[in-house]
């Protein structure tokens, strides 16, 4: 990995002032931590020794050019994709990261782009979809009853919580929302049940201007509610909306990392097309 190195002084302003986006990284250890990840496709080699981490409670754009190796990073974060060689740590602490249920157990919830929603059915039967809660024993375990008046009430909590106040039925089926909407009900899904880290692939790729600023804003409510958070996006300007930092993989390899307070679109897309200046990789904290 190639850090591009801010200035001290630029480094530093982002520090001071209580800014609510630089306080995070204040002396504490990674959320996640990735090192030396490498994943190889026959003679396609997807990602090379690659360095990833994320803090909570911050928002770090993943960026690169299609075949960068974005999707095959946040494969193996996720567990769907173990990667060659690397190592995890999360929250401190060295994990084995071999398969989804390994990711859920941490706390790793992803949301991939075709958002995996059913159609046919209703914001709250998404939500709790294969984890639906069952009414008080011994009845309704006997009769498979399902808490449904709990459900809709932690339906109703969690979409409060994201500030997601425009949909207007829980039991509507998710077809006749919006992309924003089904977009949130999504991210709602991911956030239920105790995530601490959300990775978001194109999460406004499909939406017109307004439900891009509506998924932007649920963003930084996760943000604010301390998780850490990864977005993959073309979208140089959504980067900058609503990241904290822009990690840049090029053909395999991160090749940078910018403060998106301190960097410009120039650097970025500089970085993205294979010219940011290279940098020795840095040394790995001892366990
Ligand atoms: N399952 C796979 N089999 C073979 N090659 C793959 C596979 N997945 C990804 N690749 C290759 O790995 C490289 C990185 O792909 P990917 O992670 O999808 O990039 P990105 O998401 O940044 O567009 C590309 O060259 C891609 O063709
Ligand atoms: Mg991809």
């Amino acid at each position: 990995m190639k850090t591009v190195a801010l200035p001290a002084a630029r480094a530093g302003s982002t520090q001071e002032g209580g800014d609510p986006v630089a306080t995070f990284r204040r002396g504490g250890l990674p959320l996640l931590e990735c090192h030396g990840i490498s994943k190889q496709f026959g003679a396609v080699r997807a990602l090379i020794d690659v360095d990833f981490d994320v803090y909570s409670g911050e928002v770090v754009a993943l960026v690169g050019d299609n075949g960068a190796g974005k999707s095959t990073l946040i494969k193996a974060i996720a567990g769907i994709q173990p990667p060659d060689t690397g190592s995890f740590r999360f929250e401190g602490n060295e994990v084995k990261i071999q398969s989804p249920g390994d990711a859920t157990r941490l706390g790793i919830e992803t949301v991939y782009q075709d958002l995996a929603l059913c159609d046919n059915l209703g914001t709250v039967a998404n939500l709790f979809l294969g984890r639906e809660l069952v009414g008080p024993p011994p009845l309704s375990a006997l009769l498979h009853l399902l808490a449904e008046p709990e459900m809709e009430r932690r339906a109703a909590d969690q979409l409060r919580d994201l500030r997601v106040t425009t949909i207007s039925s829980v039991h509507s089926p998710v077809a006749t929302l919006s992309g924003g909407q089904r977009q949130a009900v999504a991210v709602a899904r991911a956030t239920l049940w105790d995530a601490k880290l959300v990775i978001l692939d194109e999460p406004t790729a499909a939406l017109g201007v307004t439900q891009t600023a509506t998924v932007l804003e649920l963003i930084k409510q996760l943000r604010a509610q301390g998780l850490g958070i990864v977005v993959i996006s073309h979208n140089i300007d959504v980067v900058f909306e609503v990241s904290d930092r822009i990690v840049v993989l090029y053909v395999g390899r991160h090749v940078a990392t910018f403060e998106q307070a301190t960097t410009t679109r120039e650097e970025v897309v500089g970085a993205i097309v294979g010219l940011a200046p290279a940098e020795p990789k840095q040394p790995h904290r001892a366990a």
